[in-house]
């Protein structure tokens, strides 16, 4: 309440007035959901197209039980995150990248989805409207989660025939429990994230459910997550359950290319692109166990992990350490490029800040 003696206020850009902010504990945020105020759903029919959407207040959501999404996981999400400047101002990272690749993730899934406009502006107006929950500059983000479902009834397996695009935000700090120090990783080898031909390479919620077996086990045996390997040959690099995996060795930096089973992340192309301005040569390849297990450094990029480094890999009996405990200078090289582009803290001459 404003007679909190002990609420934090924060320069607001919508108003020349200070925001008070959301009364939670901005010093311990994970990433956990925290419920804010309002969510964004547009709805349209099958055959048709997204026209007009609308902000309410943040609460459950009501479907049928034979809805697609419940029934077949007809359903894509994505994930963006919103930081606050010290001038107040907020700051989104290519939204427009998220949208398109929700179009492309659509096309596969059989759902009409927003145009690139009406992503970026649904996007916009949920964040302004749930100001008050973006963390403080240096205490995280605020994380947006735009989904897109088949939300009308189905029995028989077919496309709904009705789709829903809902967003809702939610305040986060570090995925990882380390936080940003080294994390522990288990090459699995039994189980597959993805198959050629599957839909591996687009953000359905599925590829998502597959991965917690063996993320499970990985974790009660002291792993933090489990990095996946083709299918085909068991040998390649694919991603790690919730991020894109590196490999550095001098000067070259080499992430698995796009081929269908794997994600294409932002924060993975991104840092490409940041990687090279930086003076290191990059590969898009096919990168195997041996490069893994031979590299100076491995991280892990993601919208919700950023730069995660690799501490340890563990392939069937052995473990191979790197960076002696610490950051390897590398990932902390390109975790400091790309969250000062990100914070707003240098200058942005990609072109890649949308700012509120
Ligand atoms: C993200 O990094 O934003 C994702 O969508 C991954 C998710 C498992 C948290």
């Amino acid at each position: 309440s404003s007679n909190n003696v002990n609420s934090l206020r924060v320069a607001s850009p919508a108003s020349d007035v200070a925001l008070e902010l959301a009364d939670i504990d901005w010093d311990n945020l994970g990433f956990g959901f925290l419920p804010t105020d309002y969510m964004y759903m547009m709805k349209c029919s099958q055959g048709e197209t997204f026209s007009k959407g609308e902000l309410q207040r943040f609460g459950n959501i009501e479907l049928s039980p034979s809805a697609g999404i419940l029934n077949y996981g007809q359903g894509l999400f994505e994930g963006l995150k919103a930081y606050r400047k010290h001038d107040g101002n907020i700051l989104l990272f290519r939204p427009e990248e998220n949208a398109t690749r929700l179009r492309e993730g659509a096309v596969r899934m059989c759902m009409p989805a927003p145009t690139v406009e009406q992503f970026v502006e649904a996007v916009k107006a949920t964040v302004l409207a749930n100001e008050r929950w973006i963390p403080p500059p240096g205490k995280g983000s605020l994380y947006i989660r735009p989904l897109l479902m088949g939300s009308g009834a189905v029995l028989g397996l077919a496309p709904a025939p009705e789709y829903t695009f809902l967003i809702y935000v939610s305040p986060v700090g570090n995925y990882f429990k380390e936080g940003l120090a080294p994390i522990n990783l288990v090459v699995e080898t039994e189980m597959h994230r993805a198959t050629p031909g599957g839909t591996g390479g687009v953000k359905t919620i599925g590829n998502y459910a597959a991965v917690l077996q063996a993320q499970s086990a990985a974790k009660a045996k002291g792993f933090s997550d489990v990095l996946y390997l083709d299918s085909t040959h068991k040998k390649y690099l694919e991603e790690v359950s919730s991020c894109n995996v590196f490999v550095v060795k001098g000067n070259v930096i080499s992430t698995p290319a796009i081929k269908g089973t794997i994600l294409p992340g932002i924060t993975r192309k991104s840092i490409l692109d940041v990687a090279v301005n930086q003076g290191f040569q990059v590969e898009e390849r096919l990168v195997t166990v041996d490069d893994l297990l031979d590299a100076d450094e491995v991280f892990c990029t993601g919208t919700a992990v950023v730069i995660s480094p690799v501490g340890s890999i563990t392939y069937l009996d052995s473990r191979v350490t790197y960076g002696n405990d610490g950051v390897g200078r590398v990932s902390q090289q390109l975790y400091s490029a790309l969250t000062s582009l990100q914070m707003g803290l240098a200058e942005d001459k990609m072109g890649w800040i949308v700012e509120l």
